[in-house]
């Protein structure tokens, strides 16, 4: 099984380990989609994520990766005191330094109860950036959303972050802004090829993130659908889900 872009959490495992690849490339971004954006991609996610602004919470973030936004998430929890547990691979993990306060938990969300039943409801922040899109294929993505929110505390809030919606993507790539964005990155004149109708598999569309959202409404928490900051590069096909329990 194969996510959108061919990548899963085996592959990352051993992209952590390649010696050749860059920080960014280890978690399978070509560097210019992340250098010199990851302090306004935490500026975003701390402008949503508001419970990581206070002291002394707990939060996880559900696959960290090697690359800089979770040390700016560990300088962050280290000076406000919280407790941070990182959950990824043994290898992504191994590349992240330690702090006393920061907890690593290697394992493959959600099935990893083992290791996290203890913290049920103790969490006030969970963030997922980037990682929903490999959950949903290789993970029952109903069981990541409700384990999730068990493992939230009341008032905790949990981002989904940086959703690749493939509903968003067609829908900018048949607008005349997409069109030109698509024409100035290619140096040509093709217009990108778009088809309403084609059923997109192992991608996330706007269905999806409606059910997410319905779902955790229906267990009693507020849900909301967020842009991201125009300044992120790539706010134009990507999307957040804030997740509230109440
Ligand atoms: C695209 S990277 C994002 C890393 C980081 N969140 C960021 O945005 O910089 C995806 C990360 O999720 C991890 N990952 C993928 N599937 C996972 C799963 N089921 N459980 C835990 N981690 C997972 C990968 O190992 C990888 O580190």
């Amino acid at each position: 099984m194969s996510s959108f872009d061919g990548l899963g959490y085996e592959e990352f495992r051993r992209m952590a380990g390649d010696t050749s690849l860059n920080q960014h490339e280890k978690i399978g971004f070509p560097s210019w989609y992340r250098d010199g954006y990851e302090k306004a991609i935490f500026r975003d996610i701390t402008g949503k994520l508001t419970n990581i602004n206070g002291r002394d919470k707990t939060i996880l973030d559900i696959g960290p990766g090697c690359a800089g936004l979770p040390r700016l998430l560990i300088d962050h929890s280290v000076a406000c005191g919280h407790s941070l547990v990182l959950l990824d691979s043994p290898e992504m993990l191994s590349h992240l330094p330690h702090h006393k306060g920061v907890t690593k938990i290697a394992g493959f969300y959600p099935n990893c109860e083992q290791a996290l039943d203890g913290w049920k409801g103790k969490f006030d922040a969970i963030l997922c950036y980037s990682v929903f899109q490999y959950i949903f294929v290789e993970a029952n993505f109903w069981k990541f959303l409700d384990y999730s929110i068990e493992l939230l505390a009341s008032g905790g809030q949990m981002l989904i972050g940086d959703i690749p919606n493939i509903s968003k993507r067609k829908r900018f790539f048949s607008s005349s802004a997409g069109i030109q964005f698509h024409q100035s990155f290619t140096n040509s004149t093709d217009v990108p090829k778009v088809d309403f109708r084609s059923v997109e598999t192992h991608c996330i569309d706007d269905a999806v993130i409606l059910g997410v959202i319905m779902r955790a409404r229906a267990q009693g928490c507020d849900a909301y659908w967020l842009p991201q900051s125009p300044s992120l590069p790539m706010a134009n096909r990507r999307e957040d889900v804030l997740i509230v329990k109440t």
